[in-house]
């Protein structure tokens, strides 16, 4: 490791070569190696260097990875798959997508791998509908797989079949969420079940189900590779290891997506590595993993970025995406900026959550136009309560709760500096009903 935790990079290793998603380019730099000797290994005991290894899901909420393949029963008569989260919706995120452009390969023997753990013979790669690109990338590797003998019967000659689908989404950020993105593959309106039953019991078409991330599944190649230990190596801290691919966006001067071991300080990520914050301008706050983790103030600046201590300090390290803002951004515009975005994506089926994001953006938009109440700070933190920890069905609730409560405590006098500036609102003339958000339920 060199200052700021720079390291030869592993998930981003392709990233300049020529022809970097052939399957030339992947099997000259030994790419489907760990395929090969993975077949040979019991899945159980692919499962258990899953598991010795310490990886932890990339998709968000950091749950270890081989602790969630053990919880698909090996002894149903059902069949099992398995499921790549490619959605990548949510905003600052941006990694995933790096992955697909840089080294599809890597995610097809990743998936091959996982399936084969797990004992599925069917896996589908979600992806989202913008993502029509990426979509087609996969594709054409998952042909060139297939031409090679790595995917469909018999693959290598030891007796296990695999067929990869490519699922393209509609758009709808709820179909990241891995029950809505299951009811999404079955044909359905996209809409999170209630857990339990957890997928990896009764997932897609009731059967036992695992969901991971585009990174996650990455990572597997190299943990078969080059050994568990290896990978837990990779690090500065036990429980959060491996090489962890950054995206930071925002206010600073190189923006973009670094290979970094997990647990760099956000001070190395924000001045080493994207060259520090615009001109003329300081570092005022940033949001650590995507736009659903609480915002924290350039004081957390030297905390490591990684899923505990992130944890600690209030928010969530989420998918790592980083984004930073600097001293011009107004924080009132920038939650209201959050929660048009939120609002938007609720599916609708839960009250707090479909009710309570319309009527915080609602606030938050008459605040900023100059007509905020003494109360409404209030009752943005009531919305945060009553639409958060298990109020819904699934953690979208949380999603837009933690954003608010996080910008009032840190935030909260540039809140008041506007409310104590408000004017009056003007005398309805024509009756305004209640209308989903967009226009504001209070006319203006
Ligand atoms: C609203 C919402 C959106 C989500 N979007 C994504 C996504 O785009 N990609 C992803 O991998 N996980 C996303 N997740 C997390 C998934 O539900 C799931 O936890 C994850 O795919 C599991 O993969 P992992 O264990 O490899 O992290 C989202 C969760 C929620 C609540």
């Amino acid at each position: 490791m060199t200052a700021g935790g720079a390291m030869k990079p592993i998930l981003l290793r392709a990233r300049g070569e020529d022809k970097s998603r052939s399957i030339s380019t992947y099997l000259r730099m030994g790419g489907y190696g760990a395929l090969k000797k993975a077949l040979i290994m019991d899945p159980a005991g692919v499962r258990k260097e899953v598991k010795d290894s310490g990886l932890r899901g990339r998709g968000g909420a950091g749950f270890p990875t081989g602790v969630k393949w053990g919880f698909v029963p090996q002894d149903l008569p059902k069949p099992k798959y398995l499921i790549c989260n490619a959605d990548e919706s949510e905003p600052g995120t941006f990694k995933d997508r790096a992955i697909i452009h840089t080294d599809p390969h890597m995610l097809i023997e990743g998936i091959i791998i996982s399936s084969y753990a797990i004992d599925a013979h069917v896996a589908y790669i979600y992806i989202r509908g913008e993502f029509w690109e990426e979509a087609r990338i996969l594709e054409k590797a998952i042909a060139e797989a297939r031409r090679k003998g790595y995917l469909g019967t018999n693959i290598l000659r030891t007796g296990f079949d695999l067929e990869i689908h490519v699922h393209r989404g509609a758009g709808a950020y709820i179909c990241g969420e891995e029950t809505a993105l299951i009811e999404s593959i079955e044909g359905k309106r996209g809409q999170p079940r209630l857990k339990p039953p957890f997928p990896a019991v009764v997932g897609v078409f009731g059967c036992p189900t695992v969901v991971n991330n585009v990174e996650t599944l990455a990572c597997v190649p190299h943990i078969i590779e080059h050994g568990a230990a290896w990978f837990a190596a990779i690090g500065r801290n036990e429980r959060n290891s491996g090489p962890k691919l950054y995206g930071i966006s925002g206010h600073v001067r190189r923006p973009g997506v670094y290979e970094l071991p997990m647990g760099v300080t956000f001070r190395e990520l924000i001045y080493e590595h994207a060259g520090g914050i615009r001109e003329g301008h300081e570092l005022k706050a940033f949001i650590p993993g995507g736009s659903s983790c609480p915002v924290l103030p350039a004081d957390f600046v030297d905390i490591p970025a990684d899923f505990d201590s992130v944890a600690e300090a209030g928010s969530m390290f989420g998918s790592g995406g980083l984004i930073v803002m600097d001293d011009s951004v107004d924080m009132v515009w920038a939650l209201e900026n959050l929660m048009t975005f939120y609002s938007h994506e609720s599916c609708g089926q839960c009250t707090p959550c479909r009710e309570g994001s319309d009527w915080a953006l609602d606030i938050l938009r008459r605040i900023r136009r100059g007509y905020g109440r003494p109360e409404d700070l209030e009752t943005l933190e009531r919305i945060s309560r009553y639409a958060s920890q298990g109020m819904t069905i699934c953690p979208l609730g949380d999603a837009f709760c933690g954003p608010i409560s996080s910008f009032l405590k840190h935030f909260r006098n540039e809140f008041e500096d506007y409310i104590a500036k408000a004017k009056p609102l003007p005398p309805r003339t024509t009756p305004v009903l209640p209308v989903r958000s967009g226009r504001g339920r209070f006319g203006i």
